[in-house]
């Protein structure tokens, strides 16, 4: 059955053969076709062709769904007290993982599947169409596998982060730590998974450490991407550069030397304001990389300690008003980029024969996504062409 959107006012396309001074081919009086879960037809309303039935977008704004590259969805436990701390001063650091560890090894499947769905309707009402998750809560075979296996029930980007920092019980033997996550942890969770990411940090682990775990997991099909350079200058980037990785994440320190590999390399930077936010660090520079001709993503990094919202468009409206990006740019990055962060083509973007994953803006255009923050400006969401919100 097919179904045309007509009535738009901005549509976003991401379709670069539409481009009228902006990479996100916007059509103004628009129509989309959508037959079953895919894009059949864009273009100016008056020229669509017949369908089956119709929706009237009211004068407002589609784009595609957003693509949220970066999330930790499977966890248990609340860290309310350690925001509070920040809030009053306390600086942010890897240490308060192991609270969320503990919890979540406690929870039952039931209550971490329960958390999941619930974070996961709050992300959808916003308009994340696509989302990946990870593990990293669990850091023992049977945890870190059992996170895998929920999450692939409800998404196919499921990340596998054995290697979010070194389990408690080897505190005194991270090498040992590093041979489980590589070895037995990593057949354990391969077959739930189909990226590996590592957590390259002090206090987490080094370069040395980062690039067997990726390695390792290269070698049993797993596609690597990098939490780098978050809290500080590191070797996380020129890492991900040389590995191919899909993704260096976080890319909030970065020096001259970063910016070039990613520049020449294929590996997207994700940035992820919502950490910067929460943590009150220093924002990545996104008009650097931009400038320098770096792909840039935006994701919102939800997780109960660093980061925890699931809004994208709050993403958005932060790195606009304070990364450097253009309300285009940070549209752009926050779901093509998203889409190239995964290495998917058939998400992102509104053309013939992409998914059909839209989202109507009640607003006159994308901009209002900046311009309005903080306001539920998502008046539907559409998820392989079945309206959802
Ligand atoms: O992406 N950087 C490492 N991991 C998460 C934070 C996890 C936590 O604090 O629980 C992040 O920010
Ligand atoms: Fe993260």
């Amino acid at each position: 059955m097919s179904t045309v959107i007509t009535n738009i006012a901005t549509l976003v396309t991401n379709d670069p053969t539409l481009e009228r001074g902006t990479p996100l081919g916007l059509v103004r009086d628009a129509a989309v076709v959508i037959d079953g879960d895919r894009i059949v037809w864009t273009g100016e309303a008056g020229r669509a062709p017949a369908t089956d039935d119709r929706v009237d977008a009211g004068g407002r704004t589609v784009l595609p769904g957003f693509v949220d590259s970066h999330s930790h969805l499977v966890f248990a436990g609340d860290r309310t007290e350690e925001f509070n701390a920040r809030m009053s001063g306390r600086p942010y650091g890897a240490g308060g993982i192991r609270t969320t560890v503990a919890a979540t090894r406690a929870a039952t499947d039931t209550e971490l599947e329960e958390n999941l769905t619930r974070l996961l309707a709050e992300a959808l009402r916003q308009g994340t169409t696509t989302f990946e998750t990870k593990s990293g809560y669990g850091l023992t075979t049977e945890h870190e596998a059992r996170a895998l296996r929920l999450a692939a029930r409800h998404t196919d980007e499921v990340t596998y982060l054995g290697a979010h920092i070194v389990a408690p019980e080897y505190a005194d033997d991270p090498a040992g730590y590093v041979d489980l996550v590589t070895g037995e942890m990593l057949d354990a969770c391969a077959p739930h998974a189909r990226w590996i990411d590592v957590f390259c940090e002090q206090g987490a682990f080094d370069g040395d450490q980062a690039r067997a775990i990726l390695t390792a997991g290269r070698a049993k099909g797993l596609h690597p991407r990098v939490h780098a350079n978050q809290l500080s200058h590191g070797p996380g980037v020129r890492l991900a550069v040389e590995l191919d990785a899909a993704s260096a994440d976080h890319c909030t320190h970065l020096t001259d030397a970063d910016v070039d590999a990613l520049a020449n390399g294929t590996t997207v930077a994700t940035l992820l304001p919502g950490a910067e936010f929460s943590t009150r660090a220093e924002w990545p520079d996104a008009r650097r990389l931009l400038d320098a001709g770096v792909t840039v993503a935006l994701s919102t990094d939800c997780n109960p300690g660093s980061s925890f919202t699931s809004s994208v468009p709050f993403c958005v409206a932060l790195a606009v008003r304070d990364m450097g990006m253009t309300p285009d740019e940070a549209v752009w990055s926050a779901t093509a980029g998203g889409a190239a962060a995964l290495r998917r083509t058939d998400i992102g973007r509104l053309a013939p024969g992409a998914r059909a994953d839209l989202v109507l803006l009640d607003a006159p255009s994308h901009v209002h996504l900046a311009y309005r923050p903080g306001v539920p400006l998502v008046a539907g969401v559409w998820r392989h062409g079945v309206r959802v919100v």
